[in-house]
């Protein structure tokens, strides 16, 4: 096997190291209490984690609502900052669609458990990869990409879902109330950012949100069609 003889190479073709020095004998009084700070033998490290620094932090790296001109990819300010309040609407309101699908996914109930289970969780997955798409453009675009839940929560345009278990029938509905405000937003937002010359964001929301929340509200909206289950009406 070829392997270790190119390892075997290697070490030979390492160049020779200077002896090293011999090691200092420590102190006769080298064993002081450990205090946390150098707790090893070398006075210049100090291998104890520097905690709780966000109690005394100074001003954030960058506010949220401001965009810099930090990357150099051909965008004005004022472009970057209303591709980015645009995005950040959508991200949110795609936050909250993915966590009504995995609410959903684990609560659903009826004859069509199984399925809907299964779909739910597939939906719940692809919105998460928008969500890390749609993040990442408004940091390429240097704003700053709205991200907890509590500023989720006070940005979606998406009414508040409740924490009781609903009814299928009633779970389909609210997501197709969510995808419909999405792709609703995606229409006027892509129109703005192919007017202002944003080409990245305008494909963003075509390629990717408006396929692929088309193909979900297909999916989710057949569970809802008042159809015979066994005998032609
Ligand atoms: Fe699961």
């Amino acid at each position: 096997m070829a392997a270790p003889a190119k390892t075997a190479a290697l070490k030979t073709a390492a160049p020779k190291k200077a002896a090293a020095p011999a090691a200092k004998k420590a102190p006769a009084n080298a064993t002081a209490p450990n205090t946390g700070k150098g707790a090893g033998t070398n006075p210049a490290v100090d291998i104890q984690p520097i905690l709780n620094q966000q109690n005394h932090a100074p001003a954030p790296t960058q506010r949220f609502g401001t965009v810099s001109q930090r990357l150099p990819i051909g965008l004005d300010e004022a472009t970057r900052q209303s591709s980015v309040t645009m995005l950040n609407q959508l991200l949110a309101d795609t936050i909250t669609l993915r966590d009504m699908y995995k609410k959903h996914h684990w609560q659903v109930v009826g004859p069509t458990f199984y399925q809907l289970h299964l779909l739910f969780d597939k939906h719940y997955e692809e919105q998460a990869e928008l969500v890390d798409a749609i993040a990442e453009r408004i940091q390429i675009l240097g704003g700053v990409a709205v991200a907890m839940a509590h500023d989720v929560a006070e940005l979606s345009s998406i009414p508040r879902v409740p924490r009781d278990r609903e009814e299928a029938p009633v779970q389909v509905s609210r997501l197709l109330d969510g995808h419909q405000r999405i792709l609703k937003n995606c229409h006027d937002y892509a129109g703005k950012a192919d007017e202002s010359g944003d080409d990245g964001t305008n494909d963003l929301i075509v390629s990717q949100l408006v396929r692929t929340n088309e193909m979900q509200v297909w999916f989710v909206s057949e569970h809802v069609v008042e159809s015979p289950l066994t005998r032609a009406a």
